[in-house]
């Protein structure tokens, strides 16, 4: 059903170097990211997945970029369009030192604290809901939340200008990130769905059916 149709997927985390040896980053493993790209081609699509460094393999038959850090998940992004869909399954980097330090940073005596300055990184699922004649027919975000996760999202999606959100509360013990389950809330501008537990596969298969029928509606 897919066929004919170009998508693009982020998935994995982002590491932001501070200096030539360390880097701030996080749990994600990009199971997420990785299994939507996998269904989506298996609907038919062309894929590009655009990926932070993860564990995982590129799949067979699909476009894949590596990049390290959220400035460069963008441009990789924006180079992979024109798309018809785009999956923002990547847990970005929120900030990235405002300077990343030439030389590594040194200890000054025993006792010293360091301060380092963070400036926000570009927010790429905004970036792509906004691209204007260039923007994907289909955007579709995640929401990684640990509190008031419906209502967190719903602000999301208005605020992102996304189509979708899907919903995922990542408290530690839900054992989401890094694990094999999700349990999702699919959330559009006419409401919200609840999805019950199941693997990552499995909801990557069942949000790709999901965007077959949105576009078929489409056309
Ligand atoms: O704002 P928050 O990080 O919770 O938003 C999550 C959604 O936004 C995810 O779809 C994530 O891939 C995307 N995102 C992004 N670029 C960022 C931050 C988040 O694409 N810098």
């Amino acid at each position: 059903p897919l066929s004919g149709l170009k998508a693009l997927v982020t998935a994995g985390p982002t590491h932001e170097a501070l200096d030539p040896v360390r880097y701030i980053a996080n749990h994600s493993s990009g199971k997420q990211g990785y299994a939507i790209a996998a269904a989506l081609y298996k609907l038919g699509a062309e894929v590009t997945l655009v990926s932070g460094p993860t564990q995982l393999k590129p799949i067979p038959g699909i476009q894949h970029v590596d990049i390290p850090s959220a400035q460069e998940m963008l441009s990789a992004c924006e180079q992979a369009l024109p798309a018809d869909i785009a999956v923002c399954a990547a847990a970005v980097a929120d900030w990235r030192v405002a300077e990343q330090s030439p030389e590594k940073i040194k200890k000054k005596s025993d006792q010293d604290v360091t301060t380092l300055n963070f400036i926000q990184n570009p927010d790429i699922l905004a970036t792509l809901s906004k691209q204007g004649p260039k923007r994907p027919g289909l955007v579709i975000g995640f929401a990684a939340e640990t509190e008031k996760v419906e209502s967190n999202a719903k602000s999301k999606l208005k605020r992102k200008g996304c189509d979708w959100i899907l919903a995922n509360d990542v408290s530690p013990d839900t054992g989401t990130f890094g694990g094999e389950n999700n349990t999702l809330l699919m959330i559009d501008g006419n409401g919200t769905d609840r999805w019950n537990k199941m693997t990552k596969d499995a909801a990557a298969e069942k949000l790709s059916r999901r965007i077959a029928d949105q576009l078929k509606l489409n056309t």
